[in-house]
């Protein structure tokens, strides 16, 4: 058994913050997505790593090196374009070279990892194993129909659902998954859908099976999927402190990292404070998770991320519901105004809530 995690792809719903950054890396709780992936694929006892990588391939490349951190044998794949998941699986294929595989969104979190379906896929050996989980919304998602364990068809969002199974960011596949690859054209948005790829293997009789997965699973590609991926790691966090702490009132689930000092804090956990960071006067309220190298002074923030190295200082407005990317600057002045200066990059988002 292979693995194939895909950390190519554009980000445009990330944007900014994809400009000048891979997705993939942004962290949740302070961890890159990608990282939660890579751990889930040494749990499950798979050693061998490839990793689709586009536009952003430095940047994976510096921050997985040769994944020897996890005990695993990382191949970098090149897929020219994000032409589809589909596409990225035939991208693959020499890599691959007929084993079967387990394929893994970059960007995606599976609470409880991948281990129990590559057993499962291991001891049924179908020819494609979907994970699958119940959502409130199926009308955004791929949703599959089943009868018992088979899957009978993948409909991408459809607009009246007859289930609410949503197609998880993990698939197992053997090597007809090429053959069907192969067969399929690209979709309206023109890219080679995973989707298809299995219809067409349900359509010619192949074995299809589903299984549910039985924690929480994210998709971290937008900004509300992302906080809501840092909330619910953050509450599975153990609290720790590296850090030194005067003054301050700290309570519920928090971790301050090595080398960051908060005086006169309230932090309201859960919440993570990154190394060498530097909080004063400052509130911190629940899911918050601060990189490393950052200042907050005088300011209040809550059931957001920031990015390493930004600074959040003398601000009269509580920060809420909020991505901040790395090296931000936001600073009030010393009475609150009705005026903002503002130098925000392409694609940026202010909302006044
Ligand atoms: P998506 O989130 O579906 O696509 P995207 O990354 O282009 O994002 P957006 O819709 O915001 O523009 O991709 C899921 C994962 O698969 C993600 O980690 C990127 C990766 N991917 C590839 O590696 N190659 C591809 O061709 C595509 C489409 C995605």
């Amino acid at each position: 058994m292979k693995a194939l995690i895909l950390s190519g792809g554009k980000g445009t719903r990330l944007r900014p913050i994809t400009h000048s950054m891979a997705k993939q890396l942004v962290p949740v709780a302070n961890k890159p997505t990608l990282f939660y992936g890579l751990e889930a694929m040494r749990d499950a006892g798979v050693r061998e790593v490839g990793i689709i990588v586009g536009d952003t391939a430095d940047e994976i490349k510096r921050a997985v090196d040769d994944g020897s951190q996890w005990g695993l044998c990382v191949t970098y794949i090149h897929q020219p374009q994000p032409l589809g998941l589909a596409h990225a699986v035939l991208t693959a294929e020499p890599y691959l070279q007929g084993s079967p595989f387990v394929m893994y969104l970059g960007d995606n979190i599976v609470k409880h990892g991948v281990t129990e379906f590559v057993q499962e896929f291991e001891r049924a050996r179908p020819n494609a194993l979907i994970l699958l989980a119940k959502v409130p919304n199926p009308q955004d998602f791929g949703v599959a129909e089943l009868s018992g364990d088979q899957v009978v068809r993948l409909i991408e969002k459809p607009a009246q659902p007859k289930s609410d199974l949503a197609l998880v960011g993990v698939y197992l596949f053997d090597s007809t998954i090429f053959q069907a690859a192969r067969a399929i054209s690209p979709s309206a948005r023109g890219e080679l859908e995973i989707t298809d790829a299995i219809q067409w293997l349900i359509d010619n009789g192949k074995q299809v099976n589903a299984k549910q997965v039985t924690g929480w699973w994210k998709d971290t590609g937008s900004l509300e999927a992302l906080l809501e991926a840092n909330r619910l790691t953050l509450e599975d966090a153990e609290p720790l402190n590296e850090g030194q702490v005067v003054n301050s009132q700290l309570s519920g689930r928090v971790i301050v990292e090595r080398g960051a000092q908060i005086t006169d804090c309230v932090i309201r956990g859960p919440v993570c404070i990154g190394a060498d960071s530097v909080l004063q006067g400052a509130f911190v309220g629940p899911f918050t998770a601060i990189g490393r190298r950052c200042r907050l002074i005088n300011a209040e923030i809550e059931f957001s991320i920031v990015l390493d190295d930004s600074h959040l200082e003398n601000l009269s407005a509580r920060i809420e519901n909020s991505l901040i990317g790395q090296g931000v600057q936001v600073k009030g002045g010393s009475r609150p105004s009705r005026t903002l200066q503002l130098m925000l990059g392409d694609h940026s988002a202010i909302t006044f809530p």
